[in-house]
C-alpha cells in the first residue's frame, strides 16, 4: 500500500488517503466534537522490552507496585442494584468485597475474615448478603463493616468490636462502572481519570447496562492480550476480512496524559490497503447489506445506509430512540482505554467493555472480560447484571449464546495470534518489540505509565 515516507520529525507521519477526521466529519448526521478533536503525541522510538510479559519479577513488581495503586474497574452499578448487594473483585491476590449500602451508596472490604483470614466471599461473585458472615467460625459483620458477633464472645476478651471493623478500601463510580483502589492514599478516582469525564459527557454510560459478560482465558500475559486491542494496525493481516468494509491504517490513535488513549476506526469504508476506488455498494454488501436487504439511493452511501438500519433495529430491540445519535457513534469503532486494564467503546452497535487481569500468578496467561452494554429505556429499571459465561482458551466466543457470530469470528482471530507471540518472543534475539510510531502509540504509552508505577 502507498503510504507517506517522510523525513519530517517522527509521529508526524500518515497513512495516505482520507483520514478517520476527513471521513466523520462527512456524515451527513453530525458527529459530536470530541469524536473528531486529535490528541497525538511522539512517545519515542526504542524498542520495548519483552522481558515483562515473561518475567516473574516484573509479575511481582506490579503486584506490589501498580495494582494496588492504581483505579481498577470493579464491577458495573447493575450488578448491586439494592441495599446489601455484594460483589467481589479480585486482582492477583487483592479482593474487595463490594456492598451497596442502605443509603445507596457503596463501601468496598478488603475481602478477608478479620478472625484467621477466610475469603468472606468467593472471587468474581455476586450475592445478596443479610450480615457479612464468615463461613469458617461465624463471626459476622454487618454490610457497613461494622463487627457484630463473635461465637463465644467470652474467648476473645482482646478484641475491640471497633478495631475489628472490616478494612475499608477507596470505591468510587463514575458512569455506571464500580472502580476500587487498593491504596490507603488513593487519588480522586476523577482526577485518576483524567479527560475521560469531558470525552463522555455526551454518552451518560449510566444509562447503561450489562447484557452479555463472557470471561475468556487468554494464552498471553495480561498486557500482551491488552495491547491486541489497543490498535488495528493487524487488521490487515489478522482479521483481512474487515479489509472491505472498514478503515484500518487510517485509524485514529490519541493519547491524553498516562492513564488514558483512543482509538477511532470507521466502519463502512474500505481500508486504504485496498487498491482503487470501491464503489459505495461494494462497501454496503461487504457490511452485509444483502443479508439485511440494504441498498443505496441517490446520494447514500454505506455509512449512511448501515447507520439508519441500525438507528431503526436496535433502537426498536433497546425500546430507545435513536433519530438523533450520529453516524460515527452509531457504527464506529471507537475504544477508550484507562490505565491499567480497562476499556469502552461509547458506540451504540459496538458497545464493549474490556478489563484484562493476570490470571494468578501465571504469567503467560490472562483473564480477558468481554461485556457489553445496552441503552437502559428511560424511566425504567435495568436488570440484574448477568452472570460472566467462563470460556477456557480452545472455546471459541461463537459458542456462547447471544454472541454475535461475526464479532466472535474477529475475537477469535485475536486470540489464536497469543499463544505464538507468548512463544515467538521468548524465542526471540532481539529483546524487544518495535513499535509504530503512531498506530501502536497507545502500547507505548501503556508500558511507559506501568515503568513509571514500578519505578516510584
Ligand atoms: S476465619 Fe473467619 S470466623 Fe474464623
Ligand atoms: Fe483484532
Amino acid at each position: 500500500m502507498a503510504t507517506i515516507q517522510t523525513k519530517s520529525a517522527p509521529g508526524t507521519a500518515r497513512c495516505e488517503g482520507p483520514s478517520t477526521r476527513d471521513i466523520i466529519l462527512k456524515d451527513e448526521h453530525k458527529a459530536p466534537g470530541v469524536i473528531t478533536e486529535e490528541s497525538y503525541r511522539y512517545l519515542g522510538d526504542e524498542d520495548v522490552d519483552y522481558a515483562a510479559y515473561y518475567s516473574e519479577e516484573v509479575h511481582r513488581l506490579e503486584m506490589d507496585k501498580m495494582w494496588p495503586e492504581t483505579w481498577l474497574f470493579a464491577c458495573r452499578e447493575e450488578h448491586i442494584p439494592n441495599p446489601k448487594d455484594s460483589h467481589v473483585f479480585d486482582v492477583g491476590d487483592y479482593s474487595a468485597l463490594i456492598i451497596r449500602q442502605s443509603d445507596g451508596s457503596i463501601k468496598a472490604f478488603i475481602n478477608s475474615c478479620k478472625h484467621r483470614g477466610m475469603q468472606l466471599q468467593e472471587n468474581g461473585t455476586s450475592d445478596s448478603l443479610k450480615v457479612i458472615r464468615c463461613p469458617f467460625h461465624g463471626w459476622t459483620w454487618g454490610t457497613d463493616g461494622k463487627l457484630m458477633s463473635i461465637p463465644c464472645a467470652w474467648d476473645f476478651p482482646h478484641v475491640d468490636n471497633a478495631e475489628y471493623a472490616l478494612d475499608e478500601i477507596a470505591v468510587d463510580t463514575w458512569g455506571g462502572f464500580v472502580f476500587v483502589n487498593f491504596s490507603s492514599s488513593a487519588p480522586p478516582l476523577m482526577d485518576y481519570l483524567d479527560v475521560l469525564p469531558r470525552q463522555f459527557a455526551g454518552w451518560p454510560m449510566q444509562n447503561r447496562h450489562l447484557v452479555l459478560h463472557i470471561q475468556k482465558t487468554l494464552p498471553a500475559n495480561w498486557k500482551m492480550a491488552q495491547e491486541a486491542f489497543l490498535e488495528a494496525y493487524h487488521v490487515l493481516a489478522t482479521h483481512p476480512q474487515g479489509l472491505a468494509s472498514a478503515g484500518d491504517a487510517n485509524a485514529q490513535y490519541d493519547i491524553w496524559g498516562d492513564h488514558i488513549s483512543r482509538f477511532v476506526h470507521t466502519i463502512g469504508t474500505r481500508s486504504p490497503h485496498l487498491k482503487g476506488e470501491g464503489s459505495e455498494a461494494e462497501i454496503l454488501k461487504a457490511l452485509g447489506g444483502d443479508d439485511l436487504g440494504l441498498s443505496l439511493k441517490n446520494g447514500d452511501t454505506a455509512r449512511s445506509v448501515f447507520s439508519e438500519h441500525l438507528r431503526s433495529t436496535l433502537g426498536e430491540a433497546m425500546g430507545v430512540d435513536l433519530s438523533g445519535v450520529s453516524t460515527s457513534e452509531m457504527i464506529d469503532s471507537i475504544e477508550y482505554h484507562c490505565f491499567p486494564n480497562f476499556m469502552i467503546f461509547p458506540g451504540i452497535s459496538l458497545p464493549m467493555v474490556y478489563r484484562f487481569r493476570p490470571d494468578g500468578d501465571n504469567v503467560d496467561q490472562s483473564i480477558f472480560d468481554l461485556m457489553f452494554l445496552s441503552l437502559t429505556p428511560e424511566g425504567t429499571t435495568p436488570p440484574k447484571a448477568p452472570e460472566p459465561v467462563k470460556i477456557g482458551i480452545e472455546t471459541s466466543y461463537t459458542e456462547v449464546e447471544g454472541m454475535n457470530p461475526r464479532l466472535g469470528n474477529i475475537y477469535d482471530q485475536d486470540t489464536s495470534n497469543l499463544a505464538r507471540l507468548t512463544k515467538g518472543i521468548k524465542a526471540s534475539r532481539k529483546k524487544g518489540q518495535t513499535l509504530g510510531n503512531y498506530q501502536e502509540v497507545r502500547i507505548r504509552q501503556v508500558r511507559q505509565t506501568l515503568d513509571k508505577y514500578l519505578s516510584a
